[in-house]
């Protein structure tokens, strides 16, 4: 019998690895996901409790009252909104309308692992530009397009690194790269950046037909577990994109507690006020064990751990799962002295200070 082969390429894809050991149900201290600490929006909850009653009818195939409420928030055009089972989803969905066997995708070194996954699903090539101490180059993306080259995604912030490049380098960007390639700017974190040279992309999605945008509901709006993002972009882009899409991809509960997420503004600036105090909490304490930490402007940070014979990442980490904390390793990510640990509740975040001074102090 001839043997059943999936397409070339696949044996690449790193399967997902939980940071959770197989079986061990304890009450985990999670900070291997970069979720919110606050959990959703009590709005949300009430809106996916009230859509209950609703699921055995299928969702609304144009994702209207979401698009809408999305638009609303942000101020965008409707009509170029699309939503989809996740931003990973979605970055997939780009793959498959814009990239196949014999095209190129370019991607940024320490650049967010779905983008890879995708490409390779997709049949496309991945070329890796070179970053720049943990920050994307411009100049090395540029370099590195070509006449095959169909996407480049760009993730802005940055998981894992946690860092960004200011409007100025995404305009540098958008204008040195051939006008065939479809710049996809990656936004997940956009919600907790503040900074004055930070723009998630929305004018150029706007004034120029070869930029989209994604986003997501999993991060700040604490919805990881229903499964939603979106797209903005060029009506043409968004055209493509609901062609390859599911027609029901966004269910009716997912629906329903985005449209509530995205209107509750308190709960956004809690979680707002909540990052902007832990997070440079975390890293002072942790630059204080002798950890470097990389700059961050997202709900979690990148921490490199210190260069000791005796002690590595995994024993830093074996330490951690005894004391019930999760946190996430990237050697994956080409950072196998790294760790990346999510900022959480106060009690977690003592939790998992008073762990590493126990390992590193
Ligand atoms: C930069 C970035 N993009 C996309 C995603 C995917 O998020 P989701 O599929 O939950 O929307 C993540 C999740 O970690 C991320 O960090």
């Amino acid at each position: 019998m001839e043997l059943l082969l999936p397409r070339p390429g696949l044996g690449q894809i790193k399967p997902y690895r939980p940071a959770q050991p197989l079986g061990e149900e304890r009450p985990w201290i999670d900070l291997s996901l970069t979720v919110n600490p606050l959990g959703p929006s009590p709005k949300a909850l009430a809106a996916y409790r009230n859509a209950a009653g609703q699921i055995h009818r299928y969702p609304d195939s144009r994702q209207e009252s979401l698009r809408r409420a999305i638009a609303r928030r942000y101020d965008l055009d409707a009509t170029r909104i699309v939503c989809a089972d996740g931003s990973d989803a979605m970055i997939q969905l780009f793959c498959q309308a814009y990239a196949g066997p014999g095209d190129e995708v370019l991607c940024h070194e320490h650049g967010y692992q779905g983008f890879l996954k995708a490409i390779r699903v997709s049949g496309a090539t991945p070329v890796v530009a070179k970053e720049r101490d943990m920050v994307a180059d411009v100049d090395a993306m540029i370099d590195r397009a070509g006449e095959r080259t169909k996407i480049c995604f760009l993730a802005n912030p940055n998981n894992p690194t946690g860092t960004y490049i200011p409007l100025e380098a995404v305009q540098r960007l958008r204008a040195g790269l051939p006008p065939h390639v479809l710049l996809v700017l990656d936004a997940a974190y956009a919600e907790f950046v503040r900074r004055n040279n930070y723009d998630c992309g929305v004018e150029l999605v706007e004034n120029t037909d070869n930029t989209a945008m994604v986003r997501t509901f999993s991060k700040m709006y604490g919805l990881a577990g229903l499964r939603v993002g979106w797209a903005y972009g060029p009506p043409a882009v968004v055209d493509a994109l609901n062609h390859v899409r599911g027609a029901f991809n966004v269910s009716v509960p997912a629906q329903a507690a985005a449209i509530a997420a995205v209107t509750d503004v308190g709960h956004e600036e809690a979680t707002y006020a909540h990052n902007s105090h832990w997070l440079p909490w975390l890293t002072h304490e942790l630059e204080q064990l002798g950890v470097r930490v990389y700059p961050s402007v997202c709900n979690f940070i990148l921490a490199r751990i210190p260069a000791d014979p005796s002690l590595g990442v995994q024993q830093v980490m074996d330490h951690l799962a005894r004391c019930n904390i999760l946190v996430r390793p990237t050697q994956d990510y080409g950072l196998p002295d790294c760790l990346r640990i999510t900022v959480g509740s106060e009690e977690e975040n003592r939790a998992l200070v008073r762990a590493l001074a126990e390992i590193l102090a």
